[in-house]
């Protein structure tokens, strides 16, 4: 069965201009398996051709994960040159969300493990409920990351982080995940949905042009050296000058009133 976007496994739905995206396998903890992956990197391509969707929500359908992982029955037939496919193809598609250049929100419940965790990084913004367990245990399937999971870590939490987690394999609870940067945000579950969506929406209201050129400075600006970093920041910044939405938010300012962005 497809949903009215005609994916088999991702529910698609729009509450104004949020996009909410739904990984729709609870039965099996919504594993990534490459179906999904590949229904991921075209509900995406779709968001970022869309001007009137300005934000996203990703989460896992169900009570108890965001997302468990690659799927692991999958995982345990791939050959050498299939894994690598793999790999390539779930790197290709967090990097696409990545560099969408709109905010995607993470919505966590549960466990975000693996390519969970993988997916919940390439994230911009990552909200969790208290009783939230992430971690990157492939080290006990014999395997490592494979999403692009140890770059991310280094950049969110540094190498000593990375290591731990990598290494040891166990996961660790929303509280310390928050405290080593790779959290936004923790809540108690029964305010998840409400703190997520409040926070998607404020995402919503605000300047495309200008969240892209914070999306942008911060994600290149971080892989490069200071000079090019500073002259990008000036490149996004003086393009923010010839939106309506600038004039739009400096006028309001001085009119004492709250902006309207209209994304034009
Ligand atoms: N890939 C494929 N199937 C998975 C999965 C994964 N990563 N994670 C969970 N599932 C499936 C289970 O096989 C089970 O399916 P079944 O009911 O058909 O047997 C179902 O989801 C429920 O999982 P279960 O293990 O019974 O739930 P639990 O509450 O006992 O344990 C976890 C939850 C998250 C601790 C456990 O499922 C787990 O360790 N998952 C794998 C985590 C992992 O190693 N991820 C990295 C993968 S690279």
């Amino acid at each position: 069965m497809t949903d009215a976007a005609g994916f088999a496994h991702l529910l698609i739905e729009d509450r104004d201009a949020v996009r909410v995206v739904t990984i729709n396998r609870p039965d099996k903890l919504n594993a990534l398996n490459f179906a999904v992956l590949t229904e991921l990197k075209a509900a995406f391509a779709a968001i970022a051709a869309d001007p009137a969707v300005r934000a996203v929500v990703l989460r896992g359908a169900g009570e108890k994960a965001f997302v468990a992982g690659a799927d692991i029955a999958e995982l345990a037939a791939l050959s050498p040159i299939q894994a690598r496919d793999f790999s390539r193809h779930g790197q290709q598609m967090m990097r696409g969300i990545e560099m969408l250049g709109k905010p995607v929100v993470a919505m966590i419940r549960g466990y975000a493990l693996g390519g969970g965790m993988e997916l919940a990084m390439c994230c911009h913004l990552r909200i969790a409920a208290d009783n939230a367990k992430v971690g990157q245990p492939e080290i006990n399937l014999g395997v490592l990351p494979g999403f692009g999971g140890t770059q991310r870590l280094i950049r969110l939490a540094g190498q000593g982080a990375a290591l731990e987690l990598c290494l040891l394999g166990a996961p660790i609870g929303a509280q310390r995940a928050y405290e080593l940067g790779l959290l936004t945000r923790v809540v108690p579950a029964a305010e998840l949905e409400e703190t997520t969506f409040a926070l998607a929406a404020q995402l919503a209201a605000s300047a495309p042009q200008a969240l892209r050129g914070i999306l942008e400075a911060v994600l290149v600006g971080g892989e490069c050296g200071i000079e090019a970093g500073l002259d990008y920041e000036t490149q996004a910044f003086a393009v923010c000058t010839s939106t309506n939405d600038m004039r739009e938010g400096t006028r309001a300012f001085l009119e004492r009133r709250k902006p309207v962005f209209r994304g034009d």
